[in-house]
Parts: C-alpha cells; structure tokens; sequence
C-alpha cells in the first residue's frame, strides 16, 4: 500500500496501536500530561496538529533537530542517495561516504582528535567509547560523574549517575566509579591507583543542565592526564553547535582524548553517532590485520547515516548556526534574567546557547510555600509541570522538565529559531511564570487539568 495513503486511513491510531502493541505507560503519561496531539506535519522549529494548530518545539527531539525538522537540503541530499542506487554496506569494502564525512568532522574537531569511528546512536558512541580506553590504557576502571547521562545499554548506563534508569537492572559492570561533578578532589582521589582507564563526563550535564566551574575541566584533563588514564567528552548532547560552539569543551579550551556525538548530526533524519580520538587510541585498538573488525556494527557507516551528517554538517556552516546559536540562547537567557528576584520560586537561569534551563526553590512567603510542599509532596519535581504543562496546553511550546524529581525546566530548541519565535517563547515563559505564583489558584488549576485528564483515561477516551 502507498505509505502516504496508509498515513491517511490510519492517522489516527497512533495512541491505540501504541497502548495496543507498544508501551502503554507512555500513553497514559502523555493524556495525563495533556500532550496527545495528532501532529500531522513539521517543518524547521515547528510541530502542526491536524487542527492547523502550529506548535514551537523546544525540545527538538532530545536535541535531535538542530538544524530543524526536514529541513530542505538534508531531504534532497537523502533523496539523491536513494536515487543514485549507490552500493551500500558492502562490508568487505570501505565506503566513500564515510571518509568524506570523517575528514569533515576531523576538520572540525579540536586538533589532535584524528581518527573517527561511526556508531548507529548515542549509546553506542559511548560503549565505543569506553571499550577504547579500556583496551588502549590496558586497565578497566572507568569514573563517571552523578547526575551525568550516557545513555541505556549496559555500559553507558553503567556510567550514567542517576539511580532511576540503574534500579532493578543489576548487576552492572564492575569497576565503574561515581564521584560528584565538578569535584576536582573526588576525581584526583578516585584516580590515584593509577588503576583507571578513563573520566568519562558531559562537559555541561543535560540532567539539569548544570555547568562546571571554569577551571574544573582543564584541572581535570590535566589530572586525567597526569595518572596515565584517557578523558571521554560525551558530546552527545552539547556537540555540534548546540552550546554556541561546535563543541562544548571549547568553551574552557579543553582536548579530550575521545569526544562522543551523535543526536544532531542525523540532521534528524537517520541514527548515527560517532566519536573522534587521538590517533594513538585508534592505533593500538586496530593494532593488526586480524583486530581489523574486533568492534563495530552492521549498520555502522550507512549511507544514508553518512550523507545525512554530512549536510548536516553544510547546514551548521552554510547557515552559521554555531554563532546563531551562541547569539540566540544570550538573548533568551537577557530576557528571562529579570524575572529572578521578581519570583521567588525562580532561583535561576542559566546555560549556554541553546541549552537553556530554570531552576525553580522553594518559596519563602506562606500561600506559596504550601502549594510547593503540596506538590512535593505529590511528586518530587511536580512543580516543574507547573511550567511544561500550561507552556503547551496555552501557548503551544514543547520543553521538559530537565530530569527525575528536580525543579528544573529545560530547553534544547533548534538553532534556527527566529527573533519572533523567541519572543513567542520569551512571553510565554513570562506568563506561565507568573502564573504559578498566583499561590494555591495555580495549583488547583494545574490539578483540575492533570485529574480531568486521568478521568479522561479511566474512562478509556
Ligand atoms: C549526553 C548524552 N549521552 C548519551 C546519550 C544517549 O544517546 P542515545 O539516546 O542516542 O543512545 C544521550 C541521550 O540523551 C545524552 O544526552
């Protein structure tokens, strides 16, 4: 059957089939929360609902969507591939799309990052990642930072510090080290046996977007470097503009010895993720003829992974989407900064480019404070929905809340938003805001729309 005709008939089973055949929890997360919408179409930073609805997107898909949804050159460029019927995953060969993807991004990276290995997804990137330095330092501790996120196949999520995705998965690979971030003691301590075969760390941690201070990651290289062991920068999330630089360790002028990526370089169209490294860890990890495939994965390389970050790439430059970013995310943070100090429940704006977040307090005044326990209460980082939910439900603007029981709302929008979609997100901040400091009429309200909704799903609608 021709797909778009499928799409047509069936548009609207997407909850049913998914409660059917999928995850069911997900479904009901999403008619509690108020967020099931039929969306229809998407273009650049925005999502359309079938009632012509237009939704701004500050979520980008986890971070997916940099350069925006289907955006046109990344479509004709895949479109190209397919007509040009080009050999794919030959396996006994090496493809040419992938070298001149890896020359871009060896172009790009700090120098001294030469050589590039292709994975299918952030994960993957990670377990690459960790498996390199365990076999090009000869030791198997790896340190790892809490509250980082590196992903949830068992060796990333073996370094991700956040026991809710750990919790029953046990056990976990052996030797892996927690320390707090930005915690220079911590990691000199936890490395000082010599035993250990890398620091792996998010140079600002997606969790709630938390930065370090700016001495932290060049005193932690240069530790890293000083007890013989390797420093992974997962730059999954932060990578590829999405900070105001290409990467985020440039912010402190860091090398690390791997860098991870993946997310935006799929220009949101096909999975991908590779990591860049010093020749030397290469070397010794593809040290003969017979360990020539001793890691890897079929899918690996793929053309149209391949040309996808490959435009990708082109769009980040040809658009000057790295300095945009850096320019757009200051202006969001300039004109949300005063609202701290006019609410007390806003403790907080902070971030880098287009990682913005707001970390909201307990408030000190007595009608505020019941209504924050109340929802604390409830759930830890309840408050927070108090944010996300009316940003959609009233101004059709979709953001996070920026990890597990935290008071913390994140945004990751594209990098092309426009000077009105700022202002629409910048109002709308202003509004919700403050809204949620009308005391406990706020929390009724958002408790009317979270109970009509789980009524709603009782009932089976
Ligand atoms: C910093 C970081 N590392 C790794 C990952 C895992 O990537 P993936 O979901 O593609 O496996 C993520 C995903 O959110 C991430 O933010």
């Amino acid at each position: 059957m021709n797909i778009q005709e499928l799409i047509q008939q069936r548009g609207k089973e997407n909850f049913a089939l998914h409660d059917h055949y999928l995850n069911s929890q997900m479904v009901k997360v999403l008619k509690t929360i108020g967020f099931d919408r039929h969306y229809v179409k998407a273009e650049g930073a925005y999502l359309f609902d079938e009632q012509g609805h237009r939704y701004l997107d500050l979520l980008s898909g986890f971070g997916v969507f940099a350069v925006g949804r289907n955006h046109p050159h990344i479509v004709q460029t895949l479109k190209d591939v397919l007509s040009a019927e080009l050999p794919n995953l030959v396996q006994l060969d090496v493809s040419l799309l992938s070298g001149l993807l890896a020359e871009k991004l060896v172009a790009i990276s700090p120098a001294g990052l030469e050589r590039v290995f292709f994975a299918n997804s952030g994960t993957e990137t990670i377990e690459a990642a960790i498996k390199f330095s365990r076999y090009a330092t000869g030791k198997s501790k790896i340190v790892y930072c809490q509250g980082g996120y590196h992903g949830l196949s068992l060796g990333s999520l073996s370094a991700t510090g956040d026991p809710h995705y750990k919790q029953g998965f046990g056990p976990l690979i052996p030797d892996f080290i927690e320390i707090p971030f930005n915690d220079l003691a911590a990691l000199e301590e936890a490395l000082s046996q010599q035993d250990v075969a890398a620091f792996i760390t998010e140079p600002i941690q997606g969790h709630g977007v938390w930065l370090p201070d700016d001495h932290y990651l060049p005193e932690a290289a240069e530790l890293v470097r000083r007890y013989g062991a390797l420093l992974i920068a997962d730059e999954v999330q932060t990578g590829l503009g999405r900070t105001g630089k290409w990467w985020a360790v440039e912010h402190w002028s860091v090398v690390p010895d791997i860098l991870c990526m993946a997310k935006a370089l799929s220009g949101g169209f096909v999975p991908v993720g590779a990591l860049v490294c010093k020749e030397w860890i290469f070397d010794r990890v593809f040290n003969r003829m017979d360990r020539a495939v001793v890691h890897g994965s079929t899918f690996g390389k793929n053309n149209l992974a391949m040309a996808a970050g490959f435009a990708t790439l082109e769009v980040l430059e040809s658009e000057n989407l790295i300095e945009k970013s850096a320019q757009s995310g200051q202006a969001i943070i300039d004109a949300l900064q005063f609202l701290v100090g006019e609410y007390e429940c806003l403790k907080e704006i902070r971030g880098k480019g287009m990682m913005v977040a707001l970390e909201f307090t307990e408030p000190k005044s007595l009608s505020l404070k019941i209504s924050w326990k109340m929802l604390e209460a409830a759930n830890k980082g309840l408050f927070s929905q108090m944010i996300t939910v009316p940003l959609f439900a009233r101004h059709r603007i979709l953001s996070q809340v920026a990890g597990h029981g935290m008071n913390i709302v994140k945004f990751i929008p594209p990098l092309i938003l426009t000077e009105a979609d700022i202002k629409w997100m910048v109002e709308a901040v202003k509004n919700v805001v403050a809204d949620a400091h009308r005391g406990p009429a706020a929390v009724w309200d958002l408790g009317r729309i979270l109970a009509a909704k789980a009524l709603r799903i009782k009932a089976g609608t």
